[in-house]
């Protein structure tokens, strides 16, 4: 990882991803989790204040350290058990039915394998286990996935691998998971190719 990868990109995210909008969503996405989760991509911990009562310990897989960082005070807040506890979301260090459910937001659009990464996570995830997730992806309009593909390499460039064209909902049921709430959206205040969203509940099979 260079400079700005390391340094600046989590330090971005960390203040573009905590709008009121998509503070909003988080909290959607975490209602109902519960037991002990997984939450791969944890960055700066912007999902903590939404950990229902019911989660009793969060295992937070995240590379960048500067995230990790960042979210010191988000972890020291909440009474629930944070733990770093892998850095890569595409080879897990847990035992197989290790977890009640998993978290991504959005993050599958930048581990570079993501196919492996939902592998994992169902093999890490109990039988019937729950992966919460919202996610930008492949629109579901025709003009803005032309959009989406033009501008995606310079988006790849700049926001540290970020894909704008992954088909998320495919993604998860071709992984095994059988998608039990799904919502489709563009996200209010955010241009269509970037705020294409899926936020939903799969269930791993
Ligand atoms: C757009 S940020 C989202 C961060 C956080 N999930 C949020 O909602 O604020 C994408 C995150 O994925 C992380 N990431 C990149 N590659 C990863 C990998 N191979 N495994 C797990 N996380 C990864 C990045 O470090 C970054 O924290």
């Amino acid at each position: 990882m260079g400079l700005y990868s390391e340094q600046v990109l989590p330090r971005i995210v960390n203040v573009a991803c905590a709008s009121k909008v998509v503070m909003s969503q988080r909290r959607r996405v975490c209602e109902g989790l519960a037991g002990e989760v997984v939450e791969i991509g944890f960055g700066s911990g912007l999902n903590v204040p939404f950990y229902p009562h019911a989660v009793t310990r969060v295992a937070a897989v995240e590379p960048a350290d500067v995230g990790w960082k960042l979210g010191s005070k988000r972890r020291d807040a909440t009474p629930i058990p944070i733990e770093r506890s892998g850095l890569d979301g595409q080879s897990l260090p847990f035992p197989d039915d290790s977890f009640d459910a998993a978290l991504s937001t959005w993050t599958m659009c930048t581990i570079p394998d993501i196919a492996a990464a939902l592998r994992e996570l169902r093999r890490v995830l109990k039988p019937g286990g729950v992966l919460h997730f919202v996610e930008h992806g492949l629109a579901p309009d025709e003009d803005v996935r032309r959009w989406q593909h033009r501008l995606e390499p310079i988006n790849k460039r700049l926001l540290g691998g970020c894909h704008l064209t992954r088909p998320v909902v495919d993604l998860l049921t071709d992984a095994g998971f059988t998608l039990a709430e799904l919502d489709v959206y563009y996200e209010k205040r955010s241009p269509k190719f970037l705020g294409a969203n899926s936020l939903g509940v799969a269930q791993s099979r």
